[in-house]
C-alpha cells in the first residue's frame, strides 16, 4: 500500500497537489491550496445533500449500508434489542458504555424524577387548535421549554448539560402524551414514577378514570425496543440539524427542536406516518401491483423503502418485523400487515426496487406496530422523535467538545448574475 496521500494534477496550471488521505478522507479545506486565479481562486468541494461529505468525527454511532450493519457504541443493535433497555442504551450513547448497576440506578431514578412539566406548558398545549398536528405541538413546546430553563445556556458546564439532558430525555413523552390528549381533549394523565419509561409514556398517553394504569408487558417491552430502534442513526438529517445549531451554541433545548422539526418531514421521521397512509390508500393485497406500477412510474414514492446509507436491508427493519409479530399477538392481527408483507415482496422482486437498491428502512414496519398498539397515526413521527432524542443529545455534546468543530457555516457556488447597478446609477460612480 502507498502513502496515504492523493496526487493531484490541475490541468488548468499543470501543478501537483499532494493530499493527505487520514481515516478514508481528505480535508476539504486542502483543495483551497489549488488555485487557478491566485489568492481566494482554491477550490472548494461541491456536494449538494452532503452525499460524500463527512461533517464530523464520531464515535457515537457505525452504520455499514452494504453490510447492514448498525452499531451503537460498537454494541450490534440487535443485541442490544434483545438484552438491553431504552434508558441503558440512551446512557451508553452519551456516556460512551455502558452503566454500572449503581449508574444504572441513579439514571434511570433521575430521568423517572424530571418527567414532570410546569403547569404553564399544559397552558401553553391548550392554546394550540384542537386538531394541531402532535408533531407541531412538539416543536413548539420543546423550543419553549428553553424559556423555562435558561440555565441550559451554560452550555459548556458539565453539570448542567447533564441537568438538561436529564430534562429532555424525561420530559419529551410528557410532552407527547400531553400533545396526544389535547388532540381527544382529554385530560392530561400525569406521570407515574412506578411504572418504566415506556411503561409510563403508556399510561400518560392511555389512562383513563382507574385509579392506576396497569400497561401490557408485551406492548410495554415492544416500545421499549422500538425506541431503541430509533435512539440513534449517526449524521441523519435531524442529527445534522442538532449539530449545526448546537455549532452556534444554541442551548440544547432549541437545538432539539430544530431536530424535531427536521425529523418532522415526510421524507425523515415523517415517513413512517406516511406509511400508514399508504397502505391504507393502497386498502387490499389486491391493488399492490397497480400501486408498485405508479411508484415505477415516478409519480409516487414507497414511503418506508429505499435509505441514503443502507443499499440492502436496514437492520432495523428486521428487528421491527420480528416486534410486529408479538405486538399483533396481543393486539389481534393487522389487514395492514398483511399488504405492508405482500408490498415487501413484490417490490423486492420488482426490477425497479432491484435496481434502484431500494429495501424496507425503519419506517416501513414501525407504524404498523404503533397502530396495533392504539396510536394515532400522527403520533408516530413523535413516537420516532422520543426514541431519536438521547441521540442527538448525544451527538450535540460531542460536536460542542470536539476541537476540530466550529459554528457550521457552509461554502457556496454562486450562481447569480455578474455586478450590475440600478437605473441611472453610473458604474464609475460607485466607489470601491
Ligand atoms: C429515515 O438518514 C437516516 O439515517 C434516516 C433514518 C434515521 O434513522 O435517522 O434512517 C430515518 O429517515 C428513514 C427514511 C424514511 N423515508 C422514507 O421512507 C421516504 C421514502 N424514501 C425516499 O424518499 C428515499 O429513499 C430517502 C429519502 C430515504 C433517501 O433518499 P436519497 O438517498 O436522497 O435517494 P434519492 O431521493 O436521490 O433517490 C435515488 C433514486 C431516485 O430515482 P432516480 O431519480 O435516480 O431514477 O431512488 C428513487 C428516487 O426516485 N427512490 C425511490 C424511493 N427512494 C428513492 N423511488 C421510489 N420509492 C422510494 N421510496
Amino acid at each position: 500500500m502507498g502513502d496515504e496521500t492523493l496526487t493531484v494534477t490541475d490541468n488548468r496550471t499543470g501543478r501537483r497537489y499532494e493530499v493527505p488521505i487520514r481515516d478514508g478522507a481528505i480535508a476539504a479545506t486542502d483543495l483551497q491550496k489549488i488555485t487557478s486565479d491566485g489568492p481566494g481562486s482554491g477550490l472548494l468541494s461541491y456536494d449538494p445533500a452532503f452525499l460524500n461529505t463527512a461533517s464530523c468525527r464520531s464515535a457515537i454511532t457505525f452504520i455499514d449500508g452494504e453490510r447492514s450493519i448498525l452499531r451503537y457504541r460498537g454494541y450490534p443493535v440487535e443485541e442490544l434489542a434483545e438484552r438491553s433497555s431504552f434508558l441503558e442504551v440512551a446512557y451508553l450513547l452519551i456516556h460512551g458504555e455502558l452503566p454500572d448497576p449503581t449508574q444504572h440506578r441513579q439514571w434511570v431514578d433521575a430521568i423517572t424524577h424530571h418527567t414532570l412539566l410546569h403547569e404553564n406548558i399544559k397552558k401553553l398545549i391548550d392554546t394550540f387548535h384542537h386538531d394541531a398536528h402532535p408533531m407541531g405541538i412538539l416543536v413548539g413546546t420543546v423550543g419553549a421549554l428553553s424559556t423555562f430553563y435558561p440555565d441550559a445556556k451554560d452550555i459548556f458546564n458539565e453539570e448542567s448539560r447533564r441537568l438538561q439532558i436529564l430534562r429532555l430525555i424525561a420530559k419529551m413523552p410528557t410532552l407527547a402524551a400531553f400533545a396526544a390528549r389535547h388532540a381527544v381533549g382529554m385530560p392530561y394523565a400525569y406521570p407515574d414514577n412506578d411504572l418504566s419509561y415506556a411503561g409510563n409514556f403508556l399510561n400518560m398517553m392511555w389512562k383513563a378514570t382507574e385509579l392506576k394504569y396497569e400497561p401490557s408487558p408485551v406492548l410495554e417491552r415492544a416500545l421499549d425496543v422500538l425506541l431503541i430502534l430509533h435512539a440513534d442513526h449517526e449524521q441523519n438529517c435531524s442529527t445534522n440539524v442538532m449539530r449545526a445549531v448546537g455549532s452556534s451554541h444554541a442551548d440544547p433545548f432549541s437545538a432539539t427542536a430544530a431536530a424535531a422539526a427536521a425529523l418532522y418531514g415526510p421524507l425523515h421521521g415523517g415517513a413512517n406516518e406516511q406509511v400508514l397512509r399508504m397502505l391504507k390508500e393502497i386498502g387490499s393485497v389486491s391493488k399492490i401491483p397497480e400501486y408498485v406500477k405508479r411508484v415505477r412510474s415516478g409519480e409516487l414514492r414507497l414511503m418506508g423503502f429505499g435509505h441514503r446509507v443502507y443499499k440492502n436491508y436496514d437492520p432495523r427493519a428486521q428487528i421491527i418485523k420480528k416486534v410486529a409479530d408479538d405486538v399483533l399477538a396481543v393486539t389481534g392481527r393487522s389487514p395492514l400487515l398483511d399488504i405492508a408483507l405482500e408490498l415487501e415482496r413484490v417490490a423486492l422482486a420488482d426490477d425497479y426496487f432491484i435496481k434502484h437498491r431500494l429495501y424496507p428502512n425503519v419506517d416501513f414496519y414501525s407504524g404498523i406496530i404503533y397502530a396495533a398498539i392504539g396510536f394515532p397515526v400522527e403520533m408516530f413521527p413523535v413516537l420516532f422523535a422520543i426514541g431519536r432524542t438521547p441521540g442527538w443529545l448525544a451527538q450535540w455534546q460531542e460536536g460542542l467538545l470536539d476541537p476540530e468543530q466550529k459554528i457550521a457555516r457552509p461554502r457556496q457556488v454562486y450562481t447569480g448574475p455578474a455586478e450590475r447597478h440600478l437605473p441611472g446609477v453610473r458604474a464609475e460612480a460607485i466607489s470601491r
